[in-house]
C-alpha cells in the first residue's frame, strides 16, 4: 500500500487508545488519514490523532463525540467498531449483571458506533465500517462462552449490516483475529497463577507458535477499509495464526 493512501480519509477507532485499537489508529495516520479515536481512557493520547472520550456504553456520549469530529472534518468515512473486553468464563460463572455489561459494550457499544456514525458516512464517496471480531465465534474455546457470543454476533451482524448498506455503496466486513499481544491478553497473563505459564499457553495456542501482532490485525483493517477494495462486502478477513482451520495432526 503506498504511503498517504487514506489522505482523504477521515477515520473515527473506537477502544483506539490502546491494543489493537491503538495499532489501527497508527496505522491511518501514518497513511495521512484524519483519525478520532474514541476511548474511555484518557491516559495515553496518540499523536495525530483527535482523543474523543467515551464509554461506548453511552449514547450520548458516543453520539456526541461522533457529531463534533465529523462536524469539524464535514463527514466521517470509516468507522473501525473495535473497543471491546474479555470475559473469561463457563455459563454457570459471574453474575448475570456482568454478562449485560459484556454485552453492552462488546455488542452494543458496536451499534451506538455505527449509528451515530451512519449519517456522516453517508456523506462520504467510500464509506467502510470494519468491525472487531474474534476467533473465539468461530472455534469452541474453553472458558469463553460469553465473548464467543458477543463475537459470533459480531460476525452475524456484519452480514446483515452489509446487506442492508450495500446500495448505499457502504461497505461492512470484519477482522477474525486469534491471540492478539495486546494490553487485554497481558492482564489475562497477569491474573494467572502462573504467568510465564499461561503466556506459553497462549503462544502455544496459535499454530504459528507466536502471538498475531496488533499491527498484523491493523493491517487487515486497512485493507478492508480501503477504496479499491469495493468489492470486499459482508467477509470475514482472519488474522489467527491458523487458529480457526488448521489442525495439525501427523497424517
Ligand atoms: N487481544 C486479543 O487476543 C484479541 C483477539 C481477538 C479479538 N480481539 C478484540 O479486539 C478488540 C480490541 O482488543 P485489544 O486486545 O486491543 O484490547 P485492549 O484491552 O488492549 O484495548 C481495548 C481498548 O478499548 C477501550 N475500551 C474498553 N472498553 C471500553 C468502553 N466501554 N468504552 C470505551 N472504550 C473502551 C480500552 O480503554 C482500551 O483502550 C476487542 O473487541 C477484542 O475483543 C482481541
Amino acid at each position: 500500500m503506498a504511503n498517504n493512501d487514506f489522505q482523504q480519509s477521515v477515520v473515527v477507532v473506537t477502544g483506539g487508545a490502546a491494543g489493537i485499537g491503538r495499532a489501527v489508529a497508527e496505522a491511518f495516520v501514518a497513511q495521512g488519514a484524519t483519525v478520532g479515536v474514541i476511548d474511555r481512557d484518557a491516559a495515553t493520547p496518540l499523536a495525530g490523532t483527535s482523543l474523543l472520550t467515551a464509554d461506548v456504553r453511552d449514547d450520548a456520549e458516543v453520539a456526541a463525540c461522533i457529531d463534533r469530529f465529523a462536524a469539524l472534518h464535514g463527514r466521517v468515512d470509516i468507522l473501525v467498531a473495535n473497543a471491546g473486553v474479555s470475559y473469561p468464563a463457563t455459563v454457570e460463572d459471574g453474575p448475570l449483571e456482568d454478562w449485560k455489561n459484556i454485552l453492552d459494550i462488546n455488542v452494543l457499544g458496536y451499534v451506538r458506533a455505527i449509528r451515530a456514525a451512519l449519517p456522516h458516512l453517508r456523506r462520504s464517496s467510500h464509506a467502510a465500517i470494519v468491525n472487531m471480531s474474534s476467533c473465539t465465534a468461530g472455534t469452541g474455546l474453553r472458558r469463553r462462552v460469553l465473548y464467543s457470543a458477543t463475537k459470533g454476533a459480531i460476525e452475524a451482524m456484519t452480514r446483515a449490516l452489509a446487506a442492508d448498506l450495500v446500495h448505499e455503496g457502504i461497505r461492512v466486513n470484519c477482522v477474525s483475529p486469534g491471540t492478539v499481544d495486546t494490553p487485554l491478553i497481558a492482564k489475562l497473563v497477569a491474573q494467572a497463577p502462573d504467568p510465564d505459564h499461561q503466556r506459553k499457553v497462549y503462544m502455544d495456542r496459535q499454530p504459528t507458535g507466536f502471538m498475531v501482532e496488533p499491527e498484523e490485525v491493523a493491517r487487515a483493517v486497512l485493507y478492508l477499509a480501503h477504496p479499491l477494495a469495493r468489492s470486499t462486502v459482508g467477509s470475514v478477513l482472519t488474522v489467527d495464526g491458523g487458529m480457526a482451520s488448521l489442525r495439525l495432526f501427523n497424517s
